[in-house]
């Protein structure tokens, strides 16, 4: 699932051609006509455009779910999908949705989390491999990258030195999952990844 220029999805999907990760990705779903569509679309893989215009998240959700079931996924990768979930969608698939996001959390949830860290001024920020729970940008890890921050690093030059990393360490994610090496578990507490 993308919303705009699939960098991550078009990495994955060279993990995929090159042999790495033995996977398939039989749809791309986005809430925008983007970039990532069409790189979906240049490599006849099947694409839902699926319009939020004038539907609740929970509508919205209901719409997601009920184009996503029928192809049963066995992984759904949000891969720069920059609308929040509901948890509906969220219970519906539960363990089996991964996010990537930029920074290293749990620093910096939420929006800009590249200017977040520039502000902080943390010398070391990265990406973050996670399983998408009900609460934003908190599910269990599965992977972190690190770059340095420099002193003259802009929001946009630690996003690209990020997006290197992400790259990555998102089809490692996947392929861990594969290998069944990282599971998700149910705990009393909520959940968590368990390592092999
Ligand atoms: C990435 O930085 C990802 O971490 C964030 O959104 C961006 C998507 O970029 N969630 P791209 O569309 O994969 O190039």
């Amino acid at each position: 699932m993308l919303s705009g220029r699939g960098s991550n999805f078009k990495a994955i999907l060279d993990n995929i051609k090159n042999g790495f990760l033995k996977a398939q990705i039989v749809c791309v779903v986005s809430d925008k006509q983007c970039a990532g569509l069409e790189i979906a679309k240049q490599n006849n893989i099947q694409t839902i455009f699926l319009d939020p215009k004038g539907l609740t998240r929970k509508d919205y959700a209901k719409k997601l779910i009920d184009n996503i079931l029928p192809y049963e996924p066995d992984l759904i990768v949000l891969a720069g999908f920059m609308r929040i979930l509901d948890d509906s969608f969220v219970d519906t698939f539960e363990g089996k949705i991964l996010n990537i996001h930029p920074s290293l959390l749990p620093l910096f949830k939420g929006l800009h989390p590249q200017k977040q860290a520039i502000e902080a001024g943390v010398k070391i920020s990265g990406a973050t491999v996670h399983f998408v729970t009900n609460e934003l940008d908190s599910g269990p890890i599965i992977i972190q990258g690190a770059v340095s921050v420099h002193e003259n690093d802009t929001p946009e030059s630690l996003a690209d030195r990020i997006l290197k990393v992400e790259h990555k360490i998102y089809s490692m994610a996947i392929k861990f999952i594969i290998e069944s090496k990282v599971t998700y578990i149910k705990t009393p507490q909520g959940s968590k990844a368990q390592f092999k």
